[in-house]
């Protein structure tokens, strides 16, 4: 596999950080995911925008433009040779000899096999079960993903797929995913604040138009238990349902219309793709 840093293609193993780069010391890098069918990469100039807002964000310079940036993700899709990657650029607060300032940022753009969620996956749907957190800056994809990670003991003990957060009775995000929600009245209903603005979110999001009305705003835990259909999103789950939280069923535990309607032109937006269809 070949990654690239600080503006050089080298095998994957090479590409290595100095153990005084800001990310060990203190955690302070950020990143975007983004995946490529059939060697295209997946709404790469939302990404884009996502990566530069939340390097802006952390007070770091990309010291690339967003055209250069794109065209490394594309030879680096070409190198590799790999139809459906999962490419993640990283960029660090640097290599700092005090251990707390940033200094000259590195970034590092790696290019690796990814396993999507199956239909499978959509059809069994998931448990959850809840935690009250909120995550830091919520709307920099930064590398903390302290909490989720030391959740995992605790879901394996309560047999859950993942966590969803709640803070002051409203629903944010899960640790890796946005959440959605058709409401008893009928609408589509997904958080607006203290969470990750969602690449996968924004595309369904667009793709609910004219199916039912959509509503980004504050959703309470309590309307979670009593939704009618419950979905997750991201760039590697795409929309996948939620059966059960806390021990609660949604809806009829099955896959929604809903939930099922947008999946489908989730799938055939990506199709589209695919077949050589422009990154809308
Ligand atoms: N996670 N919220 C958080 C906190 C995330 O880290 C992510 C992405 C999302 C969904 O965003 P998108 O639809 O753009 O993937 C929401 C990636 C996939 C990850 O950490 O692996």
């Amino acid at each position: 596999m070949t990654a690239w840093i600080n503006n050089r293609f080298v095998p994957y193993e090479e590409a290595l950080l100095p153990v005084s780069d800001l990310s060990i010391q203190r955690g302070y890098a950020l990143f975007d995911f983004l995946r490529s069918v059939n060697s295209i990469p997946l709404f790469l100039p939302g990404h884009l925008d996502r990566f530069f807002g939340s390097a802006d964000g952390l007070h770091l310079t990309v010291p690339y433009t967003r055209d250069q940036l794109g065209a490394v993700v594309q030879e680096l899709i070409q190198r590799n040779g790999i139809d459906e990657a999962g490419i993640r650029l990283m960029l660090t607060g640097g290599s700092s000899p005090d251990t707390y300032h940033p200094t000259t940022p590195n970034l590092v753009i790696t290019c690796l096999p990814v396993r999507t969620a199956t239909n499978e996956d959509f059809e069994k749907g998931l448990r959850l079960i809840t935690y009250e957190h909120q995550r830091e800056l919520p709307h920099i994809k930064s590398i903390n993903y302290l909490t989720g990670v030391w959740l995992q003991p605790l879901l394996r003990q309560q047999q859950a797929d993942d966590v969803l957060y709640h803070s002051k009775g409203l629903v944010t995000e899960l640790p890796r995913s946005n959440v959605f929600i058709v409401s008893k009245e009928g609408s589509l209903c997904t958080p607006a604040a203290g969470i990750l603005h969602g690449i996968t979110r924004k595309k369904v999001l667009e793709l609910a138009g004219g199916l039912l009305p959509v509503e980004e705003r504050a959703v309470a835990l309590e309307e979670i238990y009593n939704s009618s259909e419950m979905f997750i999103t991201s760039t590697t789950r795409r929309l996948l349902p939620v059966r059960e939280v806390d021990g609660r069923l949604i809806g009829n535990g099955k896959p929604g219309s809903v939930t099922r309607e947008l999946y489908r032109r989730f799938r055939e937006l990506e199709e589209g793709l695919r077949a050589g269809g422009p990154d809308r």
